[in-house]
Order: C-alpha cells, then structure tokens, then sequence
C-alpha cells in the first residue's frame, strides 16, 4: 500500500482533530484510498504543551523540519492568521507539497497570490474547512452543483453569532451577558470582534461567492455589519413581527452585478434558516437546475472542521493516485462588477421614538412617502413622557430610498431617537 506523510502545521483545535480523525478511522481511509495515510510531524509553538497521541505524533517548532522534508506530501495549515502562515504555504507550494487549509483569514486576503502559486506549481491548494466547519459547501459548489447557474447564497456562516442570537431569542437575555458566556463556552475568540462585527462571516462569503459565481470577489467587496447594535427589544418586536433575527451573509448574482453583503435581519419564521439555532452554521443557495437546496451542520469546532480538512486529504491522495489534479484554475474567474449597498433592495425594520402628539406620523410618513416608500406593517406603543415607540417595516426599497427618507427625518424637531435599522429579508432570489 502506498504511503502519504503529511505534515501538520499547527496542532490546537482543528489539528487535534484531524489527527483524531485519520488515527481513530485508518483502517476505512486506507481502505477508500488504497493509501496509509499518516502524521509524521506537527508543527507547535510550545513543545512543552500536552497534546493528545503525542506518543505517536512528533512534534517540532522548527516549520522547516516540515516544510523542506522531501518525504512530506501534504501539509496542513491549521495554525491561523496571516503571517507566518503565508509564508509557509508559499514556501511547502514551492518545495512541490499539496496544501491542505482551514484559513479562511489567510483566503480572502491573499488567495489569489497563494492560487496563483500552487497553479505555478502544479500542486493543490484545498480549503473546504475555511467555510462553515464541517459542512462540505466548498466541494457541494465545485462538484455538486457545478452543472448549475448559482443565483444566490444566503448563509448562517458565523457560530458564535448565531448563538448569542439564538440565546438573546429564546432566552430574552441581552447581547453582553450572551456574550460573555459565548467566550466562556470557547465559541467566541477571546478577542471576538471578527465574529460579532461580521467580518468572519465577510471573509466566508467571499470565498464563497468567488467559486459560486465564477468571479473575483475580494473582502473589501462584501458590505459589513455586525450585530453589536441588536437589542433584546429588537428580538422582541421581530417576534410580534414573525420573525427572528439572524446574521446572514447574502450573496446575489444579479444582471447588473454582484451583491454581497453580510448583516443582521429580520427573516420570517417559516423560512429554511430561522430555524437553524446555536453554534450551527447552514447554507441555503438557488440554481437554475437545483431550485432551492439547503446544507446544514456543524460551523466550528475539532471533529466537525477536521471532517473537512481530511475531505480534502484524502482527495488530494485520490488525485495522487491517479495523477490526476483538482486545481481550478483562476484564470477562468469573470470580472463582474460589484453592486454598491445603496444600489441593494430589501425591506426595512426602524424603531423610532417620538413625540405622541397629533399630525406626528403623518408629517412622519412624509417624509417616507417623498422617499417613494410604502410600509408593509406598524406597530405603536406608547411610551412615558408623552412619547411613543414606533416601529415601521417598509415594502421593498433602495437603500438610497431609505437614506433620503432617514436623513429628512433625523432633522424633525418631534423625532426623539432612532434606536435601530435592521433589513428584512423575505426571500432570496
Ligand atoms: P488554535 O486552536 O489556536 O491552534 C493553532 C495551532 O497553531 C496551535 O497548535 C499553535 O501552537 C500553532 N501556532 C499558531 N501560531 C503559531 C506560530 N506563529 N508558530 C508556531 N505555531 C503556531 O487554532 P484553531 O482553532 O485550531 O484554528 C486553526 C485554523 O483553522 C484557523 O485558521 C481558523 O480560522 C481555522 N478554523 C478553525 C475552526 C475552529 O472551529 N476552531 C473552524 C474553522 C476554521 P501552540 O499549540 O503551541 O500554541
Ligand atoms: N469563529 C468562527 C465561528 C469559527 O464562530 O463560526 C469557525 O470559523
């Protein structure tokens, strides 16, 4: 039976579960690939840490003891971050390995340099584990659905968001206090601002949308915003509303362009998303051939991510068995251009406070009306101080629609506050 070496890069989280995974289930590995397959070094900062099969693992905290072993095939990269992860790549491309990722950081930023180089190269370049952990959406998109025209992904592609939503939902607690356990849990990062400011899901969706759409799209493309303004008053107004809020990241293929953008929304409780809770992740796209399809499981964690990166070991193996190669080659991306956000149309959800006298929405509804908006619902509770709350939920329009009629109120001397603006998003396609 032929032998692969891989070489770890990093042993923490996701490289204790690739390791778990291709020890605990060898026999039926070897068996689907007719290879033995095995870990011949990992890649630590601190040699001194207990690590699980250390009796079978060596370590290093040497990365060229890895990188320039000519019995090494494959490297996996699940250390994290940009620098020196990128330099190692680049350097084990060069010194003719097969890459195994999970960095989606690493992807949006430099991805087409690393592509680029592996293409050089001639090796593979493999990162189903940088999107939603353990759902294998990357190769759903590259094989699956290839025979597709993608129109849309509307994706739940952040745990640690979704699960402080999740609790906020149906634990009617308050962002901070959800947080803070999340941290505790281990979901969120210590510094857990790339989740909760959407930027993880934005990373995600780049990637995504890039191979679901056959263009470059970068992470300075993707119009950001998290959740860190989501109130449990907000929860509890999309609850009268029928709906709950999650962090979406949209991604629409339009005539005129692209669409992508990652933020919070209010999504009618009967859609395929609203249901999926806690730390899980789900991707539900449209083709033309498809219709609708939904894929769901596991966004993060050891064994769910490790699934997915020795997915791609074990394809990389297959390929060398074969002499066969699965690089897409970027060359063949498009170049459509990107819709700007107010170009974007979705319905709105304002909660507002102002003053409870007569002739105050009317001049309100004005101001909405000369904007070219109609709303869809309206809710009004009356407040101390002779003050009402209001909330407006708007029929689809314009984002520039929204910002003419936002900017016309703000100056109203009966206008006391705008608490918040949140999308609402009906459907997808
Ligand atoms: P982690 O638990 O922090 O592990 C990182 C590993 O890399 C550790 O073994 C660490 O060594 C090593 N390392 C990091 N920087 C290093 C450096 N500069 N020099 C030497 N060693 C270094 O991270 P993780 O959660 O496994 O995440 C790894 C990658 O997978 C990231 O790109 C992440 O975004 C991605 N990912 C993670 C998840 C998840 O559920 N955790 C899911 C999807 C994707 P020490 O052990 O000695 O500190
Ligand atoms: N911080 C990420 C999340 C980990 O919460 O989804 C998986 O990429």
């Amino acid at each position: 039976m032929k032998r692969i070496n891989i070489g770890l890069l990093g042993y923490g989280t996701v490289g204790s579960g690739v390791a778990t995974i291709l020890i605990n289930n060898q026999y039926d590995i070897s068996t689907r690939t007719g290879s033995n397959i095995s870990i011949k070094k990992a890649f630590v900062r601190n040699l001194l840490k207990e690590r699980p099969f250390s009796e079978q693992i060596a370590f290093t905290n040497n990365p060229d003891e890895i990188i320039e072993d000519p019995e090494i095939d494959i490297i996996v990269e699940v250390m994290g971050g940009i620098e020196p992860a990128r330099s190692y790549i680049i350097k084990s491309l060069q010194r003719g390995k097969h890459i195994v990722t999970a960095n989606k950081d690493l992807l949006a930023l430099h991805g087409d340099e690393l592509f680029q180089i592996a293409e050089q190269n001639k090796r593979e370049l493999c990162f189903e584990a940088s999107v939603a952990g353990g759902i294998p959406i990357i190769a759903a998109i590259k094989q699956s659905l290839t025979a597709n025209r993608l129109f849309s992904i509307m994706g739940i592609i952040n745990g640690t968001t979704n699960y402080i939503l999740s609790a906020m939902t149906e634990q009617g607690r308050d962002f901070q206090d959800v947080l803070q356990e999340a941290q505790e849990l281990g979901y969120a990062e210590a510094d857990p601002t790339s989740d909760i400011e959407g930027i993880d899901a934005a990373r995600k969706l780049a990637i995504l949308s890039t191979l679901a759409f056959n263009t470059k799209v970068n992470l300075s493309d993707v119009f950001v915003e998290g959740i860190t303004k989501i109130t449990a008053t907000d929860i509890q107004y999309a609850k009268e509303l029928d709906c709950v809020i999650k962090l979406l990241a949209i991604a629409k293929n339009r005539k005129r362009g692209i669409e992508v953008r990652v933020h919070p929304a209010l999504l009618p409780k009967n859609h395929p998303l609203a249901t999926v809770s806690g730390v899980y992740n789900a991707i539900y796209l449209t083709g033309d051939a498809i219709g609708e399809a939904m894929f769901y499981g596991q966004g993060a964690g050891s064994l769910p991510t490790g699934s997915a990166v020795v997915s791609d070991i074990i394809q990389i193996v297959k390929n060398i068995a074969s002499e066969s190669k699965v690089i897409d080659s970027i060359n063949n991306y498009r170049n459509y251009p990107i819709k700007a956000a107010y170009d974007f149309t979705t319905s709105y959800y304002i909660r507002l406070k102002v003053k409870d006298e007569p002739r105050v929405f009317a001049t309100m509804a004005l101001y909405f009306a000369e904007a070219g908006i109609s709303f869809k619902s309206i809710i009004q509770k009356p407040r101390s101080n002779n003050n009402a709350e209001i909330v407006l939920v708007t029929h689809p329009c314009k984002e520039s629609q929204l910002r003419q009629a936002l900017d016309s109120l703000s100056s109203y001397e009966k206008l006391d506050k705008i608490y918040n603006v949140i999308r609402l998003e009906a459907n997808c396609i």
